[in-house]
């Protein structure tokens, strides 16, 4: 069975995350979303927990899907795991950048393979901190992030 790990911070899940989430299940048997970070740490707008509990209900319809957390260096998670894929999304040469050295690192340590998709250009524009932007000073996020997610950012931000 072929197993990839979908990490992220999560703060919260996006549209553009879910796309990815779901194509990546359409390529492995498993997917396990994982929320990164630590759990006593209270920076963020949503808590780990809280993130997790999201990420739960927009992968409900997604049968091979699965979501956990994990508060140390990603490739002990996924060497404990038996897990040599993970998979991220590319929305531009800015991600490119980010996301080399994280997989060149992750490689060296362990021989985890990063696989990445370029991310759907209806979502190329959304992160997690642009959203949260909006939010916080009244704008609509809808379309953005799922219903529930930019119900729960309504909650917080009011
Ligand atoms: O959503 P993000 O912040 O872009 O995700 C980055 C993430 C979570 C993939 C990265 O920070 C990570 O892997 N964190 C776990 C700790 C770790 O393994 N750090 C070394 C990475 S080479």
């Amino acid at each position: 069975m072929t197993t990839a790990v979908c990490p992220g911070s999560f703060d919260p899940i996006t549209n553009g995350h879910l796309d990815i989430v779901t194509r990546a299940s359409r390529h492995f048997d498993e997917v396990v979303v994982l929320v990164t970070g630590n759990p006593t740490k209270t920076s963020g707008l949503f808590s780990i927990d809280e993130r997790v509990e999201l990420i739960r209900e927009v992968i409900a319809h997604l049968p091979n899907v699965r979501v956990d957390s994990w508060g140390g260096l990603l490739v002990d998670y996924t060497s404990a795991h038996h897990i040599t894929a993970l998979v991220k999304g590319l929305r531009s040469s800015l991600d490119y950048e980010y996301e080399l050295p994280m997989a060149q690192m992750n490689r060296r340590l362990t021989g985890v393979d990063t696989y990445f998709l370029l991310t759907d250009e209806k979502y190329g524009y959304i992160s997690s901190s642009l959203t949260k932007e909006v939010a916080k000073y009244g704008g609509d996020v809808t379309g953005l992030v799922p219903d529930s997610v930019r119900e729960a950012m309504a909650e917080k931000y009011r």
